[in-house]
């Protein structure tokens, strides 16, 4: 680990379960309370946006309500550290619509699927910060127009900043992945990319997830224990 210099970082929902937000798979997770049709695609929002801004009002109140967990706090530790070393790159890369790793104090984090707390115009394609409710269609802060739709990545619509996290793989020492159950693509296919660049891979996660086998390691256990654990050791052996 002595030579470790950039280090990419994959997080997901996963991460944010001690938080109390919800996850997506698994028991009681959101997509057993809910269609993925009905809520999270450009089609369903065309179909019922009523629907589709009903579930994304309350998931971006009830985030507000949440705190950061010693997960969170644990790797905007680390980036602090990190970006104090010279020479040394770290990116948080999430799935997650919330903000939890920036309350935590990260600052370097791409969210690859949004997020909760912007509101996108389809008028003039602004993104404004917002934390309130979107169901009463509110002008847009930009253009004026009542076409405002959360700043959420749907499902068959591309993910955010792609060519930023391939360029980061590329120059990565050690990719790891946090609090994800590797179902969804890209993302899922990362820690492939990175083997293939001769990158070393690390998964910390609950379970075993659909990509364990892809990594050189793989730790079971909570993200509260699992990670602070993981970045003492990093920070003690490099
Ligand atoms: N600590 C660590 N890992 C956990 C914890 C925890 N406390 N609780 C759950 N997990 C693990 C689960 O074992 C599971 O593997 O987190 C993973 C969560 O998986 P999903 O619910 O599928 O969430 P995620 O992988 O982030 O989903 C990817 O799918 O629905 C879309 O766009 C959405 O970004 C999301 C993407």
């Amino acid at each position: 680990m002595a030579d470790l210099r950039n280090i990419v970082i994959l997080t997901g929902a996963g991460i944010s379960a001690e938080s109390g937000i919800d996850t997506f798979r698994g028991g009681g997770g959101l997509w057993e309370q809910h269609r993925v049709e009905d809520v999270a695609t450009p089609e369903a929002f065309d179909r019922d946006p009523d629907l589709v801004q009903r579930f994304y009002d309350m998931r971006r109140e009830a985030i507000q309500t949440k705190q950061p967990n010693p997960a969170h706090e644990a790797l905007a530790r680390l980036e602090h550290e990190w970006a104090a070393r010279e020479g040394r790159r770290l990116l948080i890369v999430t799935q997650n619509v919330d903000d939890l790793h920036e309350r935590a104090g990260a600052e370097n984090v791409l969210h690859m699927h949004g997020t909760h707390l912007n509101a996108w115009c389809t008028q003039c394609d602004v993104r404004s910060r917002w934390t309130g409710t979107l169901i009463d269609r509110p002008e847009c802060p930009e253009c004026g127009a009542r076409a405002l739709r959360p700043d959420v990545v749907w499902f068959g619509e591309m993910p955010y900043e792609m060519e930023r996290i391939y360029a980061a793989l590329r120059e990565a020492d050690l990719f790891v992945s946090i609090g994800t159950s590797g179902a969804v693509y890209p993302a899922a296919g990362f820690v492939r990319d990175a083997k293939a660049l001769g990158v070393a891979t690390l998964e910390l996660n609950l379970e075993r997830s659909q990509g364990s086998n892809w990594f050189d390691e793989s730790r079971q256990g909570p993200a509260s224990a699992l990670v602070p654990e993981w970045v003492g050791e990093v920070l003690r052996k490099s």
